[in-house]
């Protein structure tokens, strides 16, 4: 009796830990197969999510925006692929201490989203 309660608490606990450990931290994979993007058309996706996520309450990218953080107007340019690429899967291991807020994007979440910035930049 004694002996399956603890099982059956034992399993709860670790079911807790690992939900709020993917909520926390969740994994690419777990990331790519529930924010999946169709990369038929990148520069349309890569559009809807920056006004979703609003990525223009902090930085100038295109036509408008704002200047909490660097304007994106030749990003794609500036930044070689691989930093690119981090800044958007990962900003505090581009730079510690940034206000850069990480939004857990997919893999296709952050082609889409180049792709947009590119093609701003005259590059798609
Ligand atoms: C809360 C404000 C904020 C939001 C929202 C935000 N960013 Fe940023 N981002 C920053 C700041 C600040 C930096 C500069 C980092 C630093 O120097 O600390 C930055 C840096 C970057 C860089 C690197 C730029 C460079 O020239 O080095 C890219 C690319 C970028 N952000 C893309 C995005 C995209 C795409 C979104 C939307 C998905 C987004 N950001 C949303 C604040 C923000």
């Amino acid at each position: 009796m004694v002996q399956s309660r603890l099982m059956v608490l034992s399993l709860i606990v670790v079911g807790v830990v690992v939900v709020v450990g993917m909520l926390f931290f969740p994994p690419r994979w777990w990331l790519n197969m529930t924010k999946p993007v169709d990369l038929s058309d990148p520069v349309a996706a890569g559009k809807g999510l920056v006004e979703g996520y609003d990525c223009r309450n902090c930085h100038f990218i295109g036509e408008a925006g704002k200047s909490k953080g660097p304007a994106l107007t030749g990003v794609s340019e500036r930044l070689d692929a691989v930093s690119l690429r981090l800044w958007l899967r990962e900003p505090g291991s581009v730079k510690g201490d940034t206000s850069m807020p990480n939004f857990r994007l997919s893999d296709s979440e952050i082609e889409a989203i180049i792709a947009y910035l590119a093609a701003l930049d005259g590059a798609g």
